[in-house]
């Protein structure tokens, strides 16, 4: 048996449209934040006896067709047809907005790496972890991870800043932790064929990458997060205009986005937003204001991160 653990990721700039759904290929690139708070455990055990691969989701059985897709490809690329048990706990909510599926496909492909001896490099971790979830393709790595668009070949999650290298902190908030009405791979699909204004966030996203890029070589970090909550509330006005409209929003969502927005003018303290495919929200700010933003938002129970390791094998 081996266990690995893997964060989620908030993306600062998000990925919201496939080029390629079957194989989660981004139709622009994307930057995320590795999340410290949270964490996915996964443990895979080879079992020969076994008919059928074994799914356990905090103490359900669950039965998912993308890891059994993910399962089967463990199988090819390593030659060996045995099933396994997966078991799998995550530390927060599953399926509401806060990327369970990200450190879930992250962690269950590091771990296959190793019970299945299929010895992948970090790239190939990668490719497999974007089959399974595109956005998971992200949690292989820690700190700030650029995924670029491309092929099957070229187009995986990448390091460009260690944690220690990234002053930012974030606080997780839980407005409603039901889950998700729509998948993002159906909701995406959506967007793509009917919102209006699809083209448009492609193009403008991409620009927003670009930008991101140059803010971090610069270190101007609350800019980047000035950024990061306009690219999120892009991608919501795009998925809001699609047919049948797609609405994450809750009412407490917006009464955060609200203060959030009150803290910023009233405190001169730097916090933006982001909100990802569902209701909770993840207030961003640099950590060296972050004792004081924590006072502010002490009422709406916040978990706090800081830049997260990437998944790795812990037993
Ligand atoms: O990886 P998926 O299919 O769960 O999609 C993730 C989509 C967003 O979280 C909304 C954006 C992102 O880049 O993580």
């Amino acid at each position: 048996m081996v266990i690995a653990i893997a964060h989620p990721n908030i993306a600062l700039i998000k990925y919201w449209g496939k080029s390629d759904p079957e194989k989660n290929l981004p139709a622009s690139p994307s930057l995320s934040l590795t999340l410290s708070a949270f964490k996915t455990f996964t443990s895979v055990t080879i079992d020969s006896d076994l008919k059928n691969d074994v799914f356990i989701l905090n103490g359900n059985h669950v039965e998912n067709y993308k890891l059994t897709m993910i399962m089967n490809k463990v199988r090819e690329l390593s030659n060996c047809p045995s099933y396994a048990i997966i078991n799998s706990e995550n530390n927060f909510p599953t399926s509401a907005g806060f990327a369970s599926s990200a450190s879930g496909m992250a962690a269950l492909s590091v771990a296959c790496n190793s019970e299945y001896n299929m010895g992948l490099d970090h790239d190939d971790l990668a490719k497999l972890a974007r089959l399974g979830s595109g956005s998971a393709t992200r949690s292989i790595d820690g700190g700030l991870v650029i995924w670029p668009t491309g092929s099957h070949e070229s187009s995986f999650g990448q390091q460009i800043k260690k944690p220690d290298q990234v002053p930012l902190a974030v606080l997780s908030i839980t407005t409603k932790s039901s889950m998700k009405k729509i998948s993002s791979t159906q909701a995406m699909e959506i967007v793509r064929m009917t919102s209006p204004f699809y083209r448009n966030w492609i193009t403008s996203s991409t620009k927003d990458f670009h930008l991101a890029c140059k803010l971090i070589t610069e270190k101007k970090w609350e800019q980047l997060l000035m950024l990061a909550e306009t690219n999120s509330l892009k991608m919501h006005a795009c998925t809001l205009a699609s047919d049948p409209a797609i609405i994450y929003f809750e009412p407490e969502t917006l009464k955060l986005i609200n203060f959030v927005q009150k803290v910023r003018q009233e405190k001169q303290l730097p916090v933006y937003c982001s909100i990802d495919a569902g209701p909770n929200v993840k207030v961003l700010t640099t950590q060296d204001k972050l004792e004081s933003v924590l006072t502010e938002f002490k009422d709406w129970h916040p978990h706090v991160s800081l830049p997260g390791m990437g998944a790795q094998i812990i037993d």
